[in-house]
């Protein structure tokens, strides 16, 4: 917010001015005290990250209604929530990249000229925190001893944003420590102010609810001011900034221009059996399966998978010409529904340790979570919203986009080089997405411009973690639809840059999967989950130059025999389904990347179209 704003005079209800600022920092001194004028909340709470607030913060929303403690002996320092129906997942149509050109929003994203947007939203924002505590959360995405540590602060009036962050991202005292430090050196170190509210005031005497929301949202980023100011929800990916708005939308564009990538991907470490190691990369969209790959417990011997992160990389060229990841965040914010024992082993380890959130799931009577596909099935069950629930219910336990949101330090399989700033070399970039048809289960694209064709056409069905019909096939260019802070055709171009500055020879190799292929009876072709190592080996083996494919007008597919289907309950046909490219199903396909691509105009580099033409040639199409 600029100083111009609004008047000091407007403050009700805190007197904050007679208190001396905790910070040193006068930008963000400034951000806390315009916020506070404008939302006027009871109490302004500088947010430490001590273990005796977070014990503070989850008593007070347990006495709230907010969260309900689990039961120690099972989840120790765990905590259930059930939102307001209205507030269960990201809303894309109500959020906004204001660039100040609107042709820097492109045709992907929904545009508001900047200074409009702000005179609405001041409108929204004045008074919204009354009778509220304003928290300030001090957080760093990334390590705080990277070379340019990427700050931010979150201002929100939600505790559960506030317990949720401190999951999610390095948060508290420290962090504002190091900013102040850097900018007493003369640094001035980037910081991007994020501003939060669930929308809902109190007034005097009323009584607040369990899940404070307003009907009316909007999720807005400000990509020259690299800020974001948001209103109405207490959704994770709508209300903790620093994971989709920051670190994807605002770092997408410093990474325009910056040189560098800002990717919806998770980011794996691979042993053979041999003892050599590759790091993948994926990116594949929301409820797509990143989580589940992240941590996945390989079926093949001898194989080893060791997560880094799994919903976001950011990816630099290192000085030795290779691409380095590091994921920015802190914790997992995974789909509850279908993670058990048998998908997803290290995430239940991970959660049974405590110190979770779990929101939106169902409550069993010992005070323990369930969901649509874990393990023992209660007799009886409060549904997430709050109803009586029995196996024999119509309606599901759990919201199909409830989540888990876990600390990553937790994760017995986390690798050694989560710690390291520098990050990890990408050996691979595996884009995917959920199809029914068409899509193989793993193919190889030809090199790296192929290969951004292939991520500026990902296609896949949308799911639940985003408001909206479920099931409808949609383009997501590299599963980064919902995610691109600028204009999608420079985003292509900006990849496309990315692999003509470099050297190819050492960039990651790129493959496209799909693990969602049906048979005619709606089976899923693959069993997934674990059994994908087969599909990572054959990757390590492909860039080994060790595997077989048949090149196919879509790129290099496998062979029946190079795929490892050893101790598999799968007939050869199976296998061959499951890899078939239907020249008919992908000529169905033509007309529709056609008008995608047409959507960017001038905007579209065009060795995109090059290679449209050259899949149209390969599928001999006229
Ligand atoms: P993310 O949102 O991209 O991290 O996706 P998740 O890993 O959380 O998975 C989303 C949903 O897809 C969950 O219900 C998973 O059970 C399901 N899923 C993940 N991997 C696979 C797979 O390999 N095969 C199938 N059939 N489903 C999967
Ligand atoms: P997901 O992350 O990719 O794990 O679903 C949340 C989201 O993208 O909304
Ligand atoms: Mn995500
Ligand atoms: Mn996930």
């Amino acid at each position: 917010m600029t100083a111009d704003t609004h008047t000091r005079d407007s403050v009700e209800g805190a007197n904050l001015s007679d208190r001396p600022s905790p910070t040193t920092h006068p930008g963000i001194a400034e951000f806390v005290a315009e916020t506070a004028a404008l939302t006027k909340p009871e109490r302004v709470q500088w947010v430490t990250g001590s273990p005796e607030e977070w014990t503070e913060l989850t008593d007070a929303l347990v006495a709230t209604g907010t969260f309900t403690r689990l039961n120690p002996a099972l989840k120790p320092n765990s905590f259930y929530a059930a939102s307001d129906p209205i507030d269960v997942a990201r809303v894309e149509d109500r959020t906004y990249i204001c660039s100040v050109d609107e042709k820097d929003c492109g045709p992907t994203n929904n545009w508001m000229d900047p200074q409009e947007m702000k005179t609405l939203m001041r409108g929204l924002y004045d008074g919204c925190m009354r009778g509220r505590t304003m928290y300030v959360v001090p957080f760093v995405m990334g390590h705080l001893e990277a070379e340019k540590p990427m700050f931010g602060v979150e201002i929100t009036d939600s505790a559960y944003v506030v317990v949720s962050m401190l999951v999610m991202a390095r948060s508290g005292t420290h962090v504002l420590k190091r900013i102040e430090e850097l900018e007493a050196a003369g640094e001035s170190p980037q910081w991007v102010p994020a501003l939060h509210s669930v929308g809902m005031p109190l007034e005097p005497g009323q009584a607040d609810v369990a899940w404070p929301c307003n009907e009316t949202k909007y999720i807005v980023q400000f990509p020259e001011e690299r800020a974001i100011w948001s209103f109405g929800s207490g959704y994770g990916g709508n209300a903790l900034l620093g994971k989709k708005c920051y670190a994807l939308r605002i770092a997408s564009v410093m990474a325009r221009d910056e040189g560098w990538l800002a990717e919806h991907m998770l980011i794996l470490k691979l042993t053979s059996p041999q003892g050599v190691v590759k790091f993948i990369a994926a990116a594949f969209p929301s409820a797509c399966g990143k989580t589940n790959l992240a941590m996945l417990r390989p079926t093949i011997p001898g194989w080893k998978v060791e997560t880094l992160g799994d919903d976001i990389a950011w990816m630099r060229v290192g000085e030795d010409g290779r691409l380095w990841a590091v994921n920015p965040e802190y914790g997992f914010f995974g789909v509850a529904p279908g993670t058990n024992q048998k998908t997803n082993p290290n995430a239940m380890d991970t959660i049974d340790k405590g110190n979770s959130v779990f929101t939106n799931v169902a409550l069993t009577e010992d005070g323990d979570i369930w969901w649509e596909g874990l393990e023992n099935t209660p007799a009886k069950a409060t549904s997430w919203k709050g109803e009586p629930w029995t196996p024999d219910s119509e309606e599901l336990s759990s919201h199909p986009n409830s989540r888990y949101c876990t600390p990553i330090k937790q994760c017995d399989i986390l690798a050694a080089e989560y710690d390291d700033p520098r990050g990890v070399p990408i050996d691979a970039i595996l884009f995917g997405g959920r199809r029914r048809t068409t899509v193989p289960l793993v193919f190889e694209a030809r090199d790296w411009t192929h290969g951004t064709f292939l991520g500026a056409t990902l296609s896949s069905e949308t799911t639940a973690a985003a408001v909206g019909q479920v099931g409808v096939v949609r383009r997501d260019p590299m599963a980064m639809l919902p995610f691109i802070g600028y204009n999608a055709g420079h985003y292509f171009n900006h990849w496309i840059t990315v692999g003509k500055e470099n050297d190819a020879a050492k960039l990651p190799k790129i493959f496209y999967v799909n693990w969602f292929r049906r048979d005619e009876d709606g089976g899923f072709l693959w069993p997934g989950f674990g059994e994908n190592s087969r599909v990572l080996k054959w990757v390590v083996e492909r860039m080994e130059g060790q595997a077989d494919a048949v090149e196919t007008p879509i790129g290099y597919v496998p062979t029946v025999d190079s795929l490892d289907v050893e101790g598999l309950d799968m007939t050869r046909d199976a296998v061959e389904a499951a890899l078939a490219v239907d020249a008919e199903e992908w000529q169905a396909e033509l007309p529709q990347i056609q008008e995608w691509f047409e959507k960017f105009g001038d905007d579209l580099p065009a060795v995109l179209w090059t290679e449209l033409d050259g899949l149209r040639a390969r599928l001999d199409v006229p």
